[in-house]
């Protein structure tokens, strides 16, 4: 079976000779159809460079990124013509991404304009739509972004990647940037989409939540795969010393004694 969305021998430096970053080294990763991938790893070992690679935003240093088997780059540009909408990314903090002067209704209506052929009065209907799957109703979607809660900001802009009908969600630190109560409702959400078939790559430091909705984990340290395996597998016994220490670092998670 051809992957959905594979990274090949991946690698992105940064700087110049006098002061080089690896961020990422030869990497590879494979996302099936329909399923969803953690990518997981300390603050610094380029998890967000690699989602941005698979997203197109980023130009790799070297290495392929396919969509079902098609190199993303035609010349300089990623994602063009059939490939433009299937893949769609989601930030940490949706506030950086979001107009903000433009009520969550507006932001969501410019992307289904974008992304779909349909008329004002019918794009602000299926923006409405997006949003009340969303769980954001009535007055909420008259709101600019400041006045929207951490959790609504970041749906507002689930609704606008979903807005493109995409068959990928790379999602970057999708829950670290709200509340508790936020997290659950936004994990309840990405299950449904789970459910309904969208593949996803989920890249989070925390681990509860990787635990929670992925299948398959690639654990990243200074830009390496350092391990990868089934979540089961990766949770219950995992190999190396870091992924260990990343584990026993869950809140409220007892390490096993050897
Ligand atoms: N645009 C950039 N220019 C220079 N260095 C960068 C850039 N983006 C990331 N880095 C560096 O690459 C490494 C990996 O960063 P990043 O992918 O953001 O890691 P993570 O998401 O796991 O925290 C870090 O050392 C970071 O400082
Ligand atoms: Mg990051």
């Amino acid at each position: 079976m051809t992957p959905r969305l594979e990274g090949k021998n991946i690698s992105v430096t940064f700087g110049d000779i006098l002061r080089k970053v690896e961020a990422v080294k030869n990497v590879d990763i494979a996302l099936e159809p329909g399923q969803t991938i953690g990518i997981v790893g300390e603050s610094g070992s380029g998890k967000s460079t690699l989602a941005r690679v698979l997203a197109g935003i980023q130009v790799p240093t070297s290495g392929q990124v396919f969509y079902e088997g098609k190199n993303i780059w035609q010349g300089k540009v990623a994602y063009s013509g059939q490939m433009r909408k299937k893949v769609q990314m989601v930030f940490q903090d949706p506030y950086e991404s979001l107009n903000p002067r433009m009520r969550a209704v507006h932001a969501v209506t410019e992307a289904v304009s974008f992304h779909q052929n349909v008329s004002g009065e019918e794009a602000r209907n299926v923006a409405l739509n997006l949003l009340e799957r969303m769980g954001i109703t009535g007055q909420d979607a008259l709101k600019l972004p400041r006045a929207l809660s951490g959790g609504q900001r970041q749906r507002v802009s689930v609704a606008r990647a979903l807005s493109a009908s995409p068959e990928v969600l790379i999602a970057d630190e999708p829950t670290s940037a709200i509340d508790q109560s936020a997290q659950s409702q936004l994990l309840r959400l990405f299950n449904e989409l789970i459910a309904d078939g969208l593949s996803i790559i989920l890249v989070s430091h925390d681990l509860g939540v990787i635990r929670y909705l992925t299948e398959r984990v690639y654990v990243m340290e200074s830009g390496n795969f350092v391990e990868a395996g089934d979540t089961t597998q990766i949770f219950e016994n995992p190999q190396m010393e870091y992924t260990q220490k990343l584990i026993s670092s869950i809140p409220g998670h007892i390490t096993k004694s050897r």
